[in-house]
């Protein structure tokens, strides 16, 4: 099932996804702000996507796709959601360079966060960011998350270290 936005439309990925995420997975632009993993052939990730377990409570991953356009330009995850807690953790990227800074991300955030309280009937959603990357926490205050904490010094980027953030959204927090 598609969950509509008002940019973007969040669906599933498949095995026809594989050259853009294996793309986006290898720029280093994209990447700069996200923990990276070892080079990979594009096969591998094709198989990665043919092979993860199907969506379920506790493993969401959509692609984002613009509403305009329909082109796929990057992903939203929702994982770990505990039922007992209501909890569960989120991740995003946009790789599709072209299209930061227009709204795409903050919208699929805050779609992706209306589906985990609506659908999934999830109390709260947690995200970790990079200090420096405060074009993402912009995206994710505007949506209504804030800062809960500050881990230091645990991300390195070209010989440097940075702090991390962790944000939070409560059930009916979120704008
Ligand atoms: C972070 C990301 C998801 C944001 O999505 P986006 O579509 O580019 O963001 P939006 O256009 O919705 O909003 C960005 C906001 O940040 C602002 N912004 C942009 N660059 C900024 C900067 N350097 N400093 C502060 N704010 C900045 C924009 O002005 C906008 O706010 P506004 O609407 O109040 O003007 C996307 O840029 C991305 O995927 N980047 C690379 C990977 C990444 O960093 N992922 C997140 C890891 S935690």
């Amino acid at each position: 099932m598609h969950v509509f936005g008002e940019l973007v439309k969040l669906r599933a990925m498949g095995p026809s996804d594989a050259e853009a995420l294996w793309r986006w997975n290898h720029d280093p632009v994209v990447m700069r702000w996200m923990h990276e993993n070892y080079a990979q052939p594009l096969e591998r990730t094709r198989a990665w996507l043919e092979e993860r377990p199907r969506n379920e409570y506790g493993n969401v991953l959509f692609g984002i796709e613009t509403l305009a356009g329909q082109t796929l330009i990057g992903l939203i995850v929702l994982r770990d959601a505990e039922p007992e807690l209501g909890c569960a953790k989120m991740d995003i990227y946009i790789g599709e360079k072209d299209h930061w800074g227009k709204g795409y991300g903050t919208d699929a955030v805050r779609t992706v966060c209306r589906y985990g309280f609506d659908k999934m009937r999830l109390h709260k959603i947690s995200l970790t960011v990079v200090a420096a990357n405060e074009r993402a926490q912009r995206a994710y205050e505007k949506v209504g998350f804030v800062v809960e904490g500050r881990l230091r010094s645990c991300f390195r980027r070209d010989g440097e270290w940075f702090d991390e953030l962790t944000m939070g959204l409560l059930e009916g927090e979120l704008r």
